[in-house]
């Protein structure tokens, strides 16, 4: 018998999509296996099957019993702004009054009220105020989380910003891909939008890139925010540079961001509660994963509109999840935006699932190494405190995990 570091015995339902990226999500592509056990060694996942299979092969002091509940992936989200100071509460009344997201942003609220706040933040401020969202997040099941800048003025800020992320990647038992992105035009800049693309462009993307602070550059790309030349401009140069890139579009209005989606090579296209079904092709054809924020939408007040999801199934487009977390949205957990996106999106529980796990590790560009149980994989894992992936939306508003699992050590238990 092998010793090695852990098994996880007694798994009622392991969802392992194992042929992952799924473009279509079903039952029989999922890599379900019921009565199951996962050994982990060296924090890699060495084999999963049967239960007995299992633990006649190896043997472990540590052995954690999943008592017949549901095992997954761990869980990704696929984009946040995590990183900010201070809060907007007061935001929500104004929308209740009936202003609309663009017009508080508009007035100088919105993004332009947290870029003052952050500006004047330190990296301990910053970092001490995310940390406890990391945690939640994590007893939540998350294993990988996205993180974006762009709540600062110049190049000094969104580096503190960044620095922030590494700093929480290392205090907290969590893994973090950083997004350097351009937000929007900020209020206060001496000098006129065209100048601001040009000083983004020309000092911030390069000088980012040589401090390899982020993988990704994004753009929010939208009406109040950049347009898409300006979309354009910026993307060229961070191309260049060796950036990957995913953008915010068509949230606000249809501008025809996603359209960008043609000329660039871009992993994930974010939010898209206003594409038209058309585009839906575009993704599909490029591989662009279609990122939905379903709690995001709330917070917006947005009801009306949708993602093209018939579409997207029709056509094949990989549909990731995340929980947009930011100073208007303040829901840290992409579990809870998996089980709305049932609700609101249509999503099935597998789907929302597969969309949580590996297709949001694909939309990030780490599918080969996280986001199913695989074998030579990271061992990041959740263990519910439910039976069955049918538990994902029917079960909301309340945590349904028990354990996380990152790198094969268990980083949070419930008690
Ligand atoms: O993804 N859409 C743009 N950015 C964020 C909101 C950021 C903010 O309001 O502070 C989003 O929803
Ligand atoms: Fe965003």
């Amino acid at each position: 018998m092998e010793s090695i570091d852990l098994i996880i015995k007694n798994i009622g339902e392991l969802v392992t999509f194992n042929n992952g990226p799924l473009r279509k999500v079903t039952k029989e592509n999922a890599g379900i296996i019921s009565k199951a056990a996962i050994a982990i060694d060296k924090g890699k996942i060495i084999d999963y099957g049967d239960n007995n299979e299992i633990l006649a092969k190896y043997s472990s002091k540590e052995i954690l019993d999943a008592e017949g509940k549901l095992v997954t992936p761990g869980l990704i989200d696929a984009h946040t702004h995590l990183i900010y100071a201070g809060s907007r509460e007061d935001e929500l009344e104004l929308k209740l009054l009936g202003y609309t997201y663009s017009q508080i942003l508009e007035r100088g609220g919105g993004i332009h009220r947290t870029i003052r706040m952050t500006q004047n933040a330190s990296i301990e401020e910053l970092v001490k105020k995310a940390e406890k969202i990391i945690d939640i997040m994590i007893s939540g099941g998350t294993t990988t989380v996205e993180v974006k800048s762009g709540y600062a003025i110049d190049v000094y800020g969104e580096e503190k910003m960044l620095k922030a992320a590494w700093e929480l990647e290392k205090k907290k038992n969590i893994r973090i891909i950083k997004t350097l992105l351009a937000h929007v035009v900020p209020k206060d800049f001496p000098g006129d939008r065209k100048k601001y693309v040009e000083y983004f462009t020309e000092t911030i993307i390069p000088y980012i890139r040589k401090t390899n602070l982020a993988t990704y550059f994004d753009v929010f790309c939208d009406k109040g925010a950049f347009s898409v030349e300006e979309t354009r401009i910026m993307l060229s140069k961070a191309v260049k540079e060796g950036f990957k890139l995913r953008i915010h579009a068509d949230q606000l209005a249809y501008i025809g961001c996603s359209k960008l989606g043609e000329e660039f090579n871009i992993d994930s296209m974010d939010h898209l509660d206003r594409m038209p079904p058309g585009n839906a092709e575009i993704l599909a054809r490029n591989g662009i994963a279609a990122v939905l924020l379903p709690t995001s939408m709330i917070a917006m007040r947005d009801f009306d509109v949708r993602p093209p999801i018939e579409e997207f199934r029709k056509k094949g487009v990989i549909m990731a999840l995340g929980s947009d977390y930011n100073p208007n949205n303040q829901t840290p957990l992409v579990q809870t935006a998996m089980d709305l996106s049932t609700y609101l999106y249509g999503l099935t529980p597998l789907e929302a699932l597969a969309a949580g796990t590996i297709n949001s590790a694909y939309s990030l560009g780490i599918h080969e190494y996280v986001g199913s149980i695989s074998k030579g994989k990271k061992a990041d894992i959740v263990v519910w405190d439910v039976d069955n992936h049918n538990w994902i939306g029917y079960g909301w508003g309340f945590n349904k995990v028990r354990a996380t699992i990152l790198d094969g050590k268990i980083v949070f238990s419930k008690q």
